[in-house]
């Protein structure tokens, strides 16, 4: 599993703050990465008591990790309602996120968007003033120059990910490639999503512009939840 900058205790500290927001007979979205992981394991130990909920989820890490943990799975066609999603941020600034950090964000965006709550589980080093993470950007594998050049053309610099255990890039899980796009600071969330948006042959960005509900922050002493 990819990993990234906080401690594993704050990180843990996080994920089970927001399992535990998970009612009795709740449909939950279930992130990836490895925050979202200690949020899918605490829904395992609750189920393991007696919680009734169904999972759906984001990539096949979270599907494996939920069926290992034994978080019964649905799909978001077989349900009238999400409701609430938890998963994990690259960065987050108020209610705005980057993610894709693990390259699953064109999945996340679909099932976090749809739950009537979204509750992001985080680090204190994913907080940020204003945005500046490099944005993944998802595109079918035809549109891989084009939209470079489509970024470039809005003051990005992309940069085609390679994988770390094979050879060539990263292919994900709906079988398309994935541009890191460096912007620098983003002062406007709302206005690159819709130029990013916009790129032909971009299957999906990694800019979740005001999504979140919550933001579960964990640290060794403790969960700070912020609200939007
Ligand atoms: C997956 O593609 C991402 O959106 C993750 O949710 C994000 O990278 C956070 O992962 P960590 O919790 O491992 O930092």
């Amino acid at each position: 599993m990819k990993t990234s900058g906080g401690s594993d205790a704050a990180k843990r500290a996080a994920g089970e703050s927001a399992a535990d927001a998970a009612d009795d007979g709740a449909v939950v979205g279930l992130g990836t990465g490895s925050t979202a992981a200690h949020a899918i394991r605490e829904l395992g130990r609750r189920v393991d008591a007696g919680l009734d909920v169904r999972g759906i989820p984001t990539s096949y890490q979270s599907r494996e990790l939920a069926l290992e943990v034994g978080v019964p799975l649905t799909t978001l066609d077989a349900v009238e309602e999400v409701d609430l999603a938890i998963d994990g941020a690259d960065q987050f600034s108020g209610p705005h996120l980057v993610k894709g950090g693990g390259a699953a964000h064109a999945r996340e965006k679909i099932v976090d968007a749809a739950a009537d709550r979204l509750l992001v589980v985080a680090d204190p080093s994913k907080a940020a003033d204003r945005l500046d993470h490099p944005v993944p950007v998802e595109v079918l594998p035809d549109a891989r120059t084009t939209a470079a050049d489509a970024v470039r053309a809005l003051g990005g610099t992309p940069e085609l990910r390679t994988a770390e255990r094979k050879d060539g890039p990263v292919v994900t899980d709906n079988g398309n490639l994935v541009l890191d796009c460096e912007f620098d600071e983003i002062p406007d969330p709302a206005s690159l999503a819709a130029d990013l948006a916009a790129i032909p042959g971009a299957v999906e960005h990694g800019l979740f512009v005001g999504l979140a509900d919550e933001v579960h922050v964990g640290s060794e002493s403790g969960v700070d939840v912020r609200t939007f």
